[in-house]
C-alpha cells in the first residue's frame, strides 16, 4: 500500500512539485508562503540558525507548525519534513539533555546505552516538533587533529558499527518482516535518523575538514564504510553525503559510491541528502558554474539538498536541466519517491503537525540520569599514582580542605564542547545541568572544605595545605571546520595550571576535550589522570567515579599519541608506538558505603 500512495500522489504532481520536494532550506528563509510558493520538502535549522536560547519546547513547537501549515495548505498537501542536528540529546535546546559527545560514548562500547540515548534523543526532539535529526555520526575518525572527532564514535571500524544501535534507538526496531534498505521510523516517538557523511569523512588528509581521503577501495569500504551497511540493515532512513573527496572526486559528485554502491549494492531505499550547500561546493568559488553542480550532484544520486542560501536559482537551474534531458525524469522521480516513502513510512501525512503532549520529556530526569550513567561509563583512568600499589583514585570523600582549579571545572559550555545550544558552542552558564566543580562540591562530605580557584597561583597552592586538588583543564567548544588543529595542545592557560598545582599538591587532572591532546611533557608531574571528553550536562557522572561510588571501568576508543608527528596513527598501525594504546583503561572498585 505504501508504494500505491506513493504512486498515486507522484502521479498527480508537477514538475515544479516535484523539484520543490528535493529541497530543504534554512528556516531564517522559510515562511509559510515561501514553503507553500515552492512546495519546499524540508526545512532545517541549520547550526548557526537556531532559534534563541530561551525558546521553550512550546516556542519551537509554535515555529514547525507554523512552516507546516504553509505546506499544507499547497495543492497536495504534502507535509514538509523539519530537520535539526541533534547530535547529543537534542543539542540546539536550551533545557534538553546534553549527553556525551560520541568520542565518550565510543568508550563504553554499550551498543544497548547508546540505543537508550537514541530513545531519549528522539524523544527529546518530539518533545520540540523535531521529527528528523542528522544524526548518527558513522564518521570513523583516523586523525585526532580532525575538529570533527569528538563526533566520532572510534577510530575503530567495529566499535563504530556496532554503534549503529543508536539508529533503532532514534527510530524504533524494524519489524520482523521489514524489507531489507527500506526505511523504518516506528511512530511519532521516535524520529527519521541520518547516517552521515557518507563516506570517508574521518580519513582526510591530516585531519583537515572537507579534505581529500586517499585510501584503496578496500581500505574504504572495510574502514569508512563500516557503520553504513549495518545502519542500512537497520533501516536509517537517511544517509548525508561528506562534503569531503575520496582520492580527489567529491563525494556530492561520486554517482558511482552514491548510486551504485549506497543505493545499488546496499539496496538503501531511504533518502540521500546533501550536506549544508555541499551541491555549490561542486564547483569553486561557489556559482561559477552553479548548474553544473546541480547537474552533477543530482545526477549523482542526492535526492534531498540543503539549500541555506539559493533556492530558486536551485528550482530554475534543476528546471532547465530536465527540460533539456541533462537530468532524467527518472532520477527526478527516484528522488521524489524515496522523500515521499519516509514521510509516508514516519506517519508524516496522517500526523504533520506536532503536539504539546511530548514536551514533558525536555530535559527529563530520566533522561539525565542515563546521561549521567552515560558520563560514568565513558571516563578512562589514564594514570592512577606512582604504581599500582599507591593509588590516588577513588579519592577520599572526607578530607580537610581541597582545592578545584582549572578552566573547565565550572563552564557548562566547555563541558558540553561544540553543537551544544549554538553550532560553535559557547562558554559559561549556557544551560541547565551540573558542572563539575558543583557536582564535586555534592559529593563530598558535608565537613570537607571545598575550595575552587580557576587560575591559582603557586603561593596560593603551597599555603593553603590542601589534602588534594582536583585540576579540570581542556579544549574550548568548536565544531566543524573551527577546530581542526594542527598542534593538539591544550589552550593556555590549561597547562600552567596543570603544572603550578601538580608541583606542590596531590593532583587529579580531569581532561575535557573532544579527542586525544598532547599530555605526555604533564604526565610525570600528574599524580592521576582522567579522560572525562565532552560529558555535556550531566557532570556529577565525573564525581561519581571520582569519589567511587562507581567504579572506572572505560577503555581508550583512539589510541593516544605521544606527539603530534606520530600522527594519523591507529591501532594495527606498522609504526604504532602511543602513549597509551588503544583498549587501555585502568580500573577501580566502587567504595563499599
Ligand atoms: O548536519 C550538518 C553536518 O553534519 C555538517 N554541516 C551542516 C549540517 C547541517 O547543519
Amino acid at each position: 500500500p505504501l508504494n500505491k500512495r506513493i504512486k498515486d500522489l507522484m502521479k498527480r504532481m508537477t514538475l515544479e512539485e516535484k523539484i520543490g520536494q528535493m529541497i530543504q532550506i534554512d528556516r531564517t528563509k522559510a515562511t509559510p508562503d515561501v514553503l507553500k510558493k515552492y512546495y519546499i520538502g524540508s526545512v532545517l535549522s541549520g547550526g548557526g540558525s537556531v532559534p534563541k536560547k530561551e525558546a521553550t519546547a512550546e516556542d519551537w513547537i509554535d515555529m514547525i507548525n507554523g512552516f507546516q501549515k504553509g505546506s499544507l495548505s499547497t495543492r497536495l498537501g504534502i507535509p514538509m519534513i523539519y530537520g535539526i542536528d541533534a547530535v547529543h540529546g537534542n543539542n540546539n535546546v536550551y533545557k534538553a539533555t546534553i549527553f556525551p559527545h560520541n568520542v565518550a560514548l565510543g568508550v563504553t562500547r554499550d551498543p544497548q546505552l547508546i540505543k537508550k540515548i537514541g530513545a531519549a534523543t528522539a524523544l527529546e526532539a518530539r518533545a520540540t516538533g523535531i521529527p528528523y535529526v542528522f544524526a548518527p555520526c558513522l564518521a570513523v575518525c583516523r586523525d585526532p587533529r580532525w575538529g570533527r572527532c569528538c563526533e566520532s564514535y572510534s577510530e575503530d571500524p567495529n566499535i563504530v558499527r556496532s554503534m549503529t544501535e543508536m539508529v533503532p534507538g532514534l527510530q524504533g526496531d524494524i519489524p520482523s518482516n521489514g524489507r531489507l534498505g527500506v526505511p523504518f521510523v516506528a511512530n511519532k516517538e521516535k524520529v527519521t535518523a541520518c547516517a552521515k557523511h557518507y563516506v570517508g569523512d574521518g580519513g582526510t588528509v591530516k585531519g583537515i575538514n572537507e579534505n581529500n581521503t586517499i585510501i584503496d577501495r578496500h581500505g574504504l569500504l572495510s574502514i569508512h564504510m563500516a557503520g553504513y551497511y549495518s545502519s542500512i540493515i537497520k533501516g536509517v532512513a537517511t544517509v548525508m553525503v561528506s562534503y569531503s573527496s575520496w582520492n580527489g572526486v567529491r563525494m556530492h559528485g561520486n554517482k558511482e559510491l552514491v548510486t551504485g554502491f549506497l543505493k545499488g549494492t546496499l539496496r538503501f531505499r531511504g533518502f540521500v541528502i546533501s550536506d549544508w550547500a555541499g551541491i555549490d561546493k561542486l564547483t569553486y568559488p561557489w556559482h561559477t558554474n552553479y548548474t553544473y553542480s546541480i547537474l552533477e550532484g543530482v545526477n549523482a544520486g542526492i535526492d534531498m539538498v540543503m539549500l541555506p542560501y539559493n533556492y530558486t536559482e536551485f528550482i530554475d537551474g534543476l528546471t532547465y536541466l530536465v527540460n533539456n534531458n541533462f537530468v532524467s525524469m527518472t532520477r527526478i522521480e527516484d528522488a521524489v519517491k524515496r522523500i515521499l516513502r519516509v514521510k509516508f513510512q514516519m506517519g508524516l501525512f496522517e500526523n504533520p503537525l506536532a503536539d504539546y503532549s511530548l514536551t514533558k520529556h525536555l530535559g527529563s530526569p530520566e533522561h539525565r540520569e542515563l546521561a549521567r550513567e552515560a558520563v560514568r561509563r565513558s571516563l578512562v583512568l589514564l594514570k592512577n599514582g606512582a604504581n599500582a600499589d599507591e593509588p590516588v583514585l577513588p579519592l577520599p570523600k572526607k578530607a580537610t580542605s581541597i582545592l578545584v582549579a582549572g578552566t573547565h571545572a565550572n563552564n557548562m559550555g566547555y563541558q558540553c564542547g561544540g553543537w551544544t545550544i549554538t553550532w560553535q558552542g559557547l562558554s559559561g552558564n549556557i544551560t541547565i545541568g551540573t558542572t563539575i566543580l558543583s557536582a564535586i562540591e555534592s559529593t563530598v562530605d558535608p565537613e570537607t572544605k571545598v575550595v575552587y580557584k580557576e587560575n591559582p597561583d603557586s603561593e596560593f597552592v603551597k599555603s593553603n595545605n590542601f589534602s588534594y586538588a582536583i585540576v579540570v583543564v581542556g579544549e574550548t567548544p568548536y565544531a566543524e571546520g573551527s577546530g581542526d588543529s594542527l598542534n593538539l595542545t591544550i589552550p593556555a592557560p590549561g597547562p600552567d595550571i596543570m603544572t603550578t598545582v601538580c608541583a606542590s599538591v596531590k593532583c587529579v587532572v580531569v581532561l575535557v576535550t573532544g579527542r586525544p591532546v598532547v599530555i605526555q611533557p604533564y604526565l610525570a608531574q600528574i599524580d592521576a589522570l582522567v579522560a572525562a571528553w565532552l560529558p555535556g550536562t550531566e557532570g556529577q557522572g565525573v564525581a561519581d567515579v571520582l569519589f567511587g561510588d562507581y567504579g572506572f571501568t572505560g577503555k581508550l576508543a583512539r589510541t593516544w599519541f605521544k606527539t603530534v608527528d606520530q600522527l594519523p596513527m591507529n591501532v594495527g598501525d606498522s609504526h604504532y608506538n602511543p602513549l597509551f594504546p588503544f583498549g587501555f583503561g585502568l580500573t577501580t572498585e566502587p567504595v563499599k558505603a
